[in-house]
C-alpha cells in the first residue's frame, strides 16, 4: 500500500485527479467509481479538467435497493449530477436497486464486470471500515452481492433522509472478490470519523471484520489521506 497524508482533503483530491491523468495516458479504459461525500471534490476536478472519458467506461460499486432512479440519495443521480452530466463516458453502469428479480441483476453485474475488467478502482471507507456496501463480516470472495446494511452504516447515511424511515436498508454491492481485482485502486479517507477505520485497514490484521484490510494484500493501491483520518496510524 502507499500511503500519503495531505494536510488537507483539498490536496488529496488533487493527487487522485493527477493519477486518475496519468492512469489515462497510461491506457486504463475501465474506472469503478464510488460515491459518499469522500469523492465529491474528486468528481467536480474531474468536471472542471481537460480530461476526457467519452471513449471509456464506468462501472459504479453500489446502488440501494428500492429508490427510484431520480431520487435524489440514489447513487444513479448522485454519478448524473456529480459527473456524467459533465463528463459523459461511452458506457456507464450502476446496479438497479428498483430490478424485479434481484438474483438476475446480480448476474448481470458480475457479467458487465467480467467483460469490463476495471482498471483503475476508486473507493471511499466507511466508517466501519466497510468498502462498496460490503460491510463487516461480508466474504472477502464475494461477487455482487445483495446486503443487508449494518445499523451503524444506516446511521451514517441517515444525514442524507429526510427520516429514519427513508433511510434505504438494503443494497446492491460489488463484492469484494470483484473490487480486489482491479489493476489500480485509489482509497481515499478523510476526517477523524474514519480514522479507526483507518489503522485497522493499514495497520489491522486482514479479516472480514474490517472488509478494507483486504486491500493490504493488493499490489497497486494509493492511500489517500488527510491528518485526521490519519492521527491513529502509529507508523
Ligand atoms: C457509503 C458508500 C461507500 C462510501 C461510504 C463512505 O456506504 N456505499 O462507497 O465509501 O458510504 O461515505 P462518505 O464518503 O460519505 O464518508
Amino acid at each position: 500500500m502507499r500511503i500519503e497524508i495531505y494536510n488537507s482533503s483539498e490536496e488529496a483530491s488533487l493527487r487522485a485527479l493527477e493519477i486518475f491523468k496519468s492512469s489515462q495516458q497510461e491506457g486504463a479504459n475501465v474506472y469503478g467509481m464510488a460515491t459518499g461525500s469522500t469523492p465529491e471534490r474528486l468528481y467536480e476536478l474531474l468536471s472542471q479538467s481537460d480530461i476526457d472519458f467519452s471513449q471509456a467506461v464506468s462501472i459504479n460499486l453500489d446502488e440501494y435497493v428500492g429508490l427510484e432512479g431520480e431520487n435524489p440519495q440514489s447513487y444513479a443521480y448522485y454519478m448524473h449530477d456529480r459527473l456524467f452530466k459533465n463528463k459523459p463516458f461511452k458506457a456507464s453502469f450502476i446496479p438497479n436497486g428498483q430490478a424485479k428479480d434481484i438474483e438476475d441483476e446480480l448476474a448481470r453485474y458480475d457479467q458487465v464486470i467480467k467483460e469490463n475488467p476495471v482498471d483503475l478502482q476508486l473507493l471511499g471507507l466507511g466508517s466501519n471500515g466497510h468498502i462498496g456496501f460490503n460491510e463487516p463480516g461480508s466474504d472477502l470472495e464475494a461477487n455482487t452481492s445483495l446486503v443487508n446494511l449494518t445499523q451503524s452504516t444506516i446511521d451514517d447515511n441517515q444525514r442524507f433522509f429526510a427520516s429514519k424511515e427513508e433511510t434505504p436498508t438494503k443494497a446492491i454491492t460489488m463484492g469484494v472478490g470483484a473490487i480486489r481485482k482491479a489493476k489500480k485502486i485509489i482509497i481515499m479517507a478523510f476526517g477523524s470519523q474514519k480514522a479507526q477505520a483507518v489503522r485497522g485497514m493499514i495497520e489491522g490484521p486482514i479479516t472480514s471484520d474490517l472488509p478494507a484490510s483486504v486491500l493490504q494484500k493488493h499490489p497497486n493501491v494509493y492511500v489517500l489521506l488527510d491528518k485526521e483520518a490519519a492521527s491513529l496510524l502509529n507508523r
